[in-house]
């Protein structure tokens, strides 16, 4: 695969929305597919969409291209579970050679269920940093919220991706009342003593799930800080990634514990990002349904990058200014969260 040589606009042109947000930020969903079903983000019985429907890594490496024209400094790849897509490796190593052309950072979000024998190619293929979901160290547990994932795998991915020499790979727990609250403390310590970052999610209602009631769930990021708080000692830090957390140090310790607080902390007025979803639709906000429909300009106009990239400016203006997730209220968005990668 080779990334189209679609002219360069120079200078290069940022993007701005109404509110005057530069969006520098881009995360690409490069497939809806996963191996597990945290309870969290789908339902049991899943539907994925045909292959048709998905942009092909051809496709993902042209708007890859088109986006750093404009100005992304920083592409994350989500999913579904990205590393379960064949051929995925080959996107990685085209969005890596992005660097050439203003790329600051290439990053991937992971279940970690394939990093114990992909690691070590990431990391050649030009991958920055590592996130990596770990919601619970008991594998019983682990499996029951995750439904299908195993433990032990995901630890041998975690412990592969740190030996090929990833910096700063950072733990994800979405954290759900008497599921898992209890063990913020250990996972805590896993990071430290591992010499990673963590950050604690709130639940976002994305999507209908089915059993698990999202109100009764949900356990706010103070509640989270209150806990940790009983045992070490947390200072606030104005360090950030470009993402949502807020982050809390440890003394003597190396490790960086972020909270990602969308209900009770909003984030949105600094919000940086975009996301494309895997059937190529650019959505302005991961809690709102604005977008546009990147996959019908790629496939009407193939090779016609001007066009590609005056409908992503124009997207601009439809970005809202802030998300409407409510706690315990109707799920308002239908979309599931491995349509956008978080
Ligand atoms: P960094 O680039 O390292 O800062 O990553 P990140 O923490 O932003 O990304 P990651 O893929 O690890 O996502 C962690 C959580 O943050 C997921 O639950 C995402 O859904 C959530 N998240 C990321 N961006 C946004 C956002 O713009 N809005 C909201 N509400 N949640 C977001
Ligand atoms: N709310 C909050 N976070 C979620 N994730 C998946 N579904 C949800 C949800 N409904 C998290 C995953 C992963 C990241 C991409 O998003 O745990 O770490
Ligand atoms: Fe898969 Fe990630 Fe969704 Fe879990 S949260 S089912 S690992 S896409």
């Amino acid at each position: 695969m080779s990334i189209p040589s679609g002219e360069m606009i120079s200078p290069r042109e940022p993007l701005i929305d109404r509110f005057g947000r530069q969006i520098n930020y881009i995360r690409f969903s490069v497939t809806d597919r996963c191996d597990f079903r945290c309870v969290y983000c789908m339902s049991e019985r899943m539907n994925f969409l045909p292959r048709a429907r998905v942009l092909t890594l051809e496709e993902l490496a042209t708007l890859g291209r088109a986006f750093v024209d404009l100005g992304a400094r920083r592409i994350r790849i989500t999913g579904g579970e990205p590393l379960v897509r064949r051929n995925v490796l080959c996107l990685f190593r085209e969005l890596g050679r992005l660097r050439e052309h203003g790329l600051d950072e290439l990053t991937l979000t992971t279940n970690g269920s394939q990093l114990e024998s992909m690691a070590a190619d990431l990391r050649e293929a030009g991958v920055a940093r590592l996130n990596i979901s770990l919601d619970s160290l008991h594998p019983e547990r682990f499996r029951r919220m995750t439904r299908t994932g195993d433990l032990a795998t995901v630890l041998r991915g975690i412990h592969a991706a740190r030996a090929v020499g990833f910096q700063r790979i950072k733990l994800n727990a979405v954290i759900l009342k008497h599921r898992n609250h209890d063990e913020v403390v250990d996972l805590t310590r896993f990071a430290i003593d591992h010499g990673l970052d963590i950050s604690f999610i709130e639940e976002m209602p994305l999507g209908e799930i089915g059993e698990h009631d999202r109100a009764e769930a949900y356990y706010p990021s103070d509640a989270i800080r209150a806990d940790l708080k009983q045992v070490f000692t947390l200072t606030p830090t104005t360090e950030r990634t470009g993402g949502p957390s807020r982050y809390y140090r440890i003394p003597e310790t190396d490790s960086r514990i972020g909270f990602i607080s969308p209900h009770s902390h909003n984030f949105c007025d600094t919000c940086n990002r975009v996301r494309v979803s895997a059937e190529g639709r650019l959505l302005l906000c991961l809690g709102q349904e604005h977008s546009v429909d990147l996959r019908y300009v790629l496939r009407a106009h193939p090779g016609d990058h001007q066009r590609l990239k005056q409908a992503i400016i124009a997207a601009m203006g439809i970005k809202p200014r802030h998300h409407d997730f409510q706690i315990g209220g109707q799920t308002t968005i239908l979309r599931y969260m491995n349509h956008t990668g978080g």
